[in-house]
């Protein structure tokens, strides 16, 4: 009877007046709280009831007020564990079930394994796009991603709302669903433009942490900021709206940032690379020039272990590489601090300041295109091969796998963190 009376309750509650145009997506992931966000085509008051199983949603929590763009921020969770939830309002849901659920982030400092997925250049709707999709979705046979990092031109040609919708939230519709993003932002995310207006696409859908919400200290701009993970630190920064130069304020606080974090590793991501010679040159570009001289020192002093980075439509990686802050012409062998490919043998590193960085480019997961030439702090490229890049933490171990678009593991590496007293000294 109370059965009967439920589904008759059920029966006759109003179908939602608003209309889902975008999402639901998540952002902000930490071990006790997460957002979720979507857009609606009317004003309501957005609801979240979310539980610890798909046909039990017993928790829930609402917005204020009517908006189209909702954030609805989950708190009190319980880190490390499945959530199912259901989006919509008082009148109803939007989107429910099986295919919307996260994990909460594991406790900070914990050495669990961290799968994390990098994408760059992606957003162009062709079908390199797609194929890089779908083919790291069968290398991943099942295993989620943790932390969903974007690398900037997020969406071709000129980031506009259309252009989001169609090339990141209908693209990834499914996996966005499930995966908390942690996105960089490019220059074709804002047309090219150094000084964007606060309405641009971009801005308008992502609200990045920047008051330490997920760790870090507070950057206090939507732009760049940083998070915690397990047992990984990662920064977001801006190459292109933001101020480049030593000791800018962009620069200031990654010090700071670096200063004030316990953890094991240390992960920068970026626009724009700091040596490529893929489709771009960074010995003529002026963002990756200043990137170079401005940013990377102060993240190699702060102990960072892998840089990950867009912009040129390549893969390209170095080896465990400290100092390098000049034009491609004057890397030298002093510059190396393990020569070997980081295959067989893992690079080994101590924590702390300039004990060696790997850098990665891979602004291919969309856009692909044939290299200009070589920079020689990256040895390992590939030309003309769309992919994305994977990143595997467990414990002191970090490894480095380009996927291609047919799925296949192209180029591999790790790295290993032994303290002062362990360290074994390169050959
Ligand atoms: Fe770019």
């Amino acid at each position: 009877m109370i059965r009967l009376l439920a589904l008759l309750v059920l029966a006759t509650v109003p179908a939602a007046a608003e209309s889902l145009t975008r999402g639901p997506y998540l952002q902000l992931a930490t071990p006790t709280s997460i957002t979720v966000c979507w857009r609606t085509d009317a004003a309501v008051a957005g609801r979240v009831r979310y539980g610890l199983a798909a046909d039990k949603l017993d928790a829930s929590a609402a917005e204020g007020a009517a908006t189209t763009e909702h954030r609805v921020r989950l708190d009190g969770l319980a880190p490390a564990t499945r959530y199912w939830y259901a989006i919509g309002s008082a009148a109803g849901d939007l989107a429910a079930g099986g295919e919307c659920a996260f994990t909460s982030a594991p406790p900070t400092g914990s050495p669990v394994p961290t799968r994390i997925w990098a994408i760059g250049d992606f957003g162009n709707g062709g079908e390199g796009e797609m194929r890089v999709r779908d083919s790291y979705a069968a290398y991943a046979a099942g295993r989620a991603i943790d932390v969903w990092i974007m690398l900037g031109d997020n969406a071709y040609e000129n980031g506009l709302e259309s252009e989001y919708q169609a090339h990141v939230f209908d693209a990834y519709r499914d996996l966005l669903r499930v995966t908390p993003v942690w996105p960089a932002i490019g220059n074709h995310d804002t047309a090219q433009d150094p000084n964007p207006p606060p309405t641009i696409a971009y801005f308008r859908a992502f609200d990045n942490p920047q008051h330490g919400e997920a760790g870090g200290v507070p950057s206090g701009t939507n732009r760049y900021y940083s998070f915690d993970h397990g047992n990984v630190h990662l920064l977001c920064l801006d190459s292109m709206t933001s101020s480049r130069a030593l000791g800018g304020a962009q620069s200031r606080w990654i010090e700071a940032d670096l200063k004030a974090t316990k953890q094991r590793w240390i992960i920068a991501y970026w626009h724009h690379p700091p040596y490529t010679k893929g489709s771009h040159d960074s010995d003529r570009e002026t963002e990756l020039l200043e990137m170079r001289e401005g940013i990377v020192p102060v993240l190699e002093a702060g102990g960072c272990d892998l840089v990950v980075c867009g912009h040129s439509h390549v893969y390209e990686r170095s080896r465990l590489i400290t100092g390098h802050y000049g034009d491609s012409e004057t890397f030298c062998d002093a510059n190396v601090l393990d020569a070997g490919d980081g295959r067989d043998r893992p690079y080994v590193k101590q924590p702390g300041p300039r004990h060696g960085t790997v850098y990665v480019v891979a602004g291919c997961s969309g856009k692909f295109s044939r290299a200009m030439g070589s920079h020689p702090a990256m040895p390992f490229a590939l030309n003309g091969v769309p992919g994305s890049f994977v990143i595997d933490v467990a414990g002191d171990r970090l490894e480095g796998t380009f996927i291609d678009f047919q799925g296949h593991p192209r180029d591999r590496f790790a790295i290993e963190k032994k303290d002062a007293a362990n360290a074994v000294p390169s050959p």
